[in-house]
């Protein structure tokens, strides 16, 4: 059986790929009120701005295109079965091949009925326009898990990372909960690595390495290094 490798991505692995990521300077939450747009009473109070909000969100993912760090991912399924359990909403890991990606907070590319969670649809074209109703008849809204939501995937996510043998953190600020808990999950005698150009607070996590470093340039020399190549650069 391969070793199993759970991969914990944030914003930063799709930054190279031109997708604003979200706290770092010129992010999204400087340019958006989190409570204007991603929140349910947003959603209450003004449909037509949170529409718009993803819609543009969606166009930009649609033009975007997986980054080097993505294919670093696919590369390591040869040696690992590679569990990735994103916080990213968009579908660059699948795009670049990844098998097995969980999303904690949902999938652009996806509309949702309002009456039932439980009906979910993968939006033709961009956009999802007010009036465009589910089968029940209520207004679709955006699979997204917005803030002051449940996240539905926490527990299969605590499962994943419980049996993890390696377990990488990529390009996350770590500033939301409970996703950014899932660390606390992997036992202590587990290697773990942090792939990031900031310093990112991760406090009292045992057998962690930091790469300081971009993703796509971080992420294939550690992809190397566990394929059991020689990188031409220490780490
Ligand atoms: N490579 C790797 N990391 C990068 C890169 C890059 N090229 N560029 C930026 N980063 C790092 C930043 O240093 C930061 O640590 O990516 C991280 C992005 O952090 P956030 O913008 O906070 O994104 P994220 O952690 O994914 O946000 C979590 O917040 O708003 C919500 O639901 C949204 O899923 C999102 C959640």
């Amino acid at each position: 059986m391969k070793p199993k490798l759970v991969v914990f991505t944030g914003a930063g692995i799709s930054a190279e790929s031109g997708i604003k990521t979200f706290r770092d300077s010129g992010g999204l939450w400087e340019e958006y009120d989190i409570n204007d747009v991603a929140t349910p009473q947003a959603w209450d109070r003004n449909k037509e701005l949170v529409l718009d909000f993803y819609n543009k969100r969606r166009k930009q993912v649609l033009e975007s295109q997986p980054n080097d760090a993505h294919f670093a991912l696919v590369e390591l399924e040869s040696k690992y079965d590679v569990h990735i359990i994103t916080q990213n909403i968009d579908d660059l890991h699948e795009r670049a091949g990844s098998k097995k990606v969980l999303h904690l907070h949902g999938e652009i590319i996806k509309s949702r009925s309002t009456v039932d969670p439980s009906l979910i649809y993968k939006i033709k074209g961009s956009e999802i326009k007010l009036g465009e109703k589910c089968e029940k008849g209520s207004q679709l809204r955006p699979h997204i898990v917005w803030f002051g939501e449940m996240v539905p995937q926490m527990e299969t996510a605590y499962i994943i990372a419980e049996k993890a043998d390696i377990f990488i953190v990529v390009g996350t600020s770590m500033a939301v909960y409970p996703a950014a808990g899932l660390i606390d999950y992997i036992p202590n005698d587990i290697p773990k690595y942090l792939v990031d150009p900031s310093d990112v607070k991760v406090n009292g996590v045992s057998n962690l390495k930091i790469i300081k470093e971009k993703a796509s340039s971080g992420l294939s020399k550690l992809a190397k290094e566990l394929m059991g190549e020689k990188t031409s650069k220490a780490l």
